[in-house]
């Protein structure tokens, strides 16, 4: 920030300015920062635009703005992140949950009419647990059961259950993917957002902050995928369902992955916003 910076505006225009060259989105970036370091609602940033920042605010902000200029996710700098209209915590131990996650919920959205009255569900590598607490939100009959091979990440889901008060629904178990679950009774739907990267394909921001293990796995980014096919037969009823998230031209090689531990299944696959297909469904055949 210059040091002929003084009203709010001014902060702004000239962060906005500064961050331009590392963030596709300046502006929302800085008053979204600006309004961290103030402890205010975005929207009374514009409000009061003409007011001066104190030298103690201008400092705040100042050290975020260096932040964000090293790439720093702006969720991880304000400690949240909104996802299907919910806040979550966030911080280094997980990943930002990602705007095209929320088709998975969608996806689970539009089947709960299909999975009993009280279904049970699995979100396998739950992160900050954004996937199971939306579920538990919009489905009040449903139990859920979140694993994830990171205690760290399990850290923040549990601060995320209490939050949203979804803590005799949400239960969270610590382990390699389906392994810590009780194979009964069985589930009625598993979903997972699984790490599926590889480093050449994922930005230098997202690479330097966020969890590797989040992110990457091996065999082009098919490892996970294709254990967790492996154990889901053993662990999901007949009739049951399985929704995956897919990286970016990974559809093929998880359906075969897919229709090989699922034969005679249905598999569907959906495109998010941006038109990349994002979501692998299986629906196994009924008993
Ligand atoms: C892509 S992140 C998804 C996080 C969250 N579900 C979301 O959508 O924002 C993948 C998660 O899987 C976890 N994970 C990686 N390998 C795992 C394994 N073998 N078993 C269980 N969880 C694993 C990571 O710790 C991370 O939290």
């Amino acid at each position: 920030m210059s040091e002929s910076t003084h009203t709010i505006g001014q902060a702004l225009r000239d962060a906005a300015r500064r961050l331009s060259a590392s963030s596709p989105t300046p502006r929302l970036d800085a008053e979204l920062l600006l309004a961290h370091a103030l402890g205010w609602p975005r929207a009374k940033l514009l409000a009061e635009a003409r007011e001066a920042l104190s030298p103690d605010d201008q400092a705040r902000f100042e050290a975020l703005i260096v932040r964000r200029k090293n790439l720093d996710p702006v969720a991880y700098l304000v400690g949240r992140k909104e996802f299907f209209g919910l806040e979550f915590e966030v911080d280094r131990r997980v990943l930002v949950p990602r705007p095209e996650t929320e088709l998975l919920v969608e996806r689970a959205l539009a089947l709960a009419p299909t999975l009993g009255p009280r279904p049970r569900i699995a979100d396998i590598g739950t992160g900050s647990g954004a996937i199971p607490i939306a579920l538990a939100v919009h489905l009040p009959q449903a139990t859920i059961v979140a694993s994830d091979i990171s205690a760290d990440a399990l850290a923040v889901a549990a601060a995320n259950v209490a939050r949203h008060r979804v803590g005799a629904r949400v239960s969270l178990l610590l382990g390699d993917l389906l392994d810590p679950l009780p194979r009964e009774p069985a589930l009625d739907l598993i979903l997972s957002n699984p790490p599926y990267a590889t480093p050449a394909t994922v930005d230098e921001n997202v690479r330097r902050h966020e969890p590797h293990l989040a992110l990457f796995a091996a065999e082009q980014g098919l490892a996970v995928y294709r254990r967790l096919l492996a154990q889901a037969p053993a662990y999901l009823r007949p009739g049951g369902a399985l929704l995956l998230e897919l990286g970016d031209s990974q559809s093929e090689a998880v359906a075969v992955l897919a229709s090989a531990a699922f034969p005679g299944a249905q598999i569907a696959c959906y495109p998010d916003l941006a038109g990349i297909t994002r979501a692998l469904e299986v629906r196994t055949s009924p008993p």
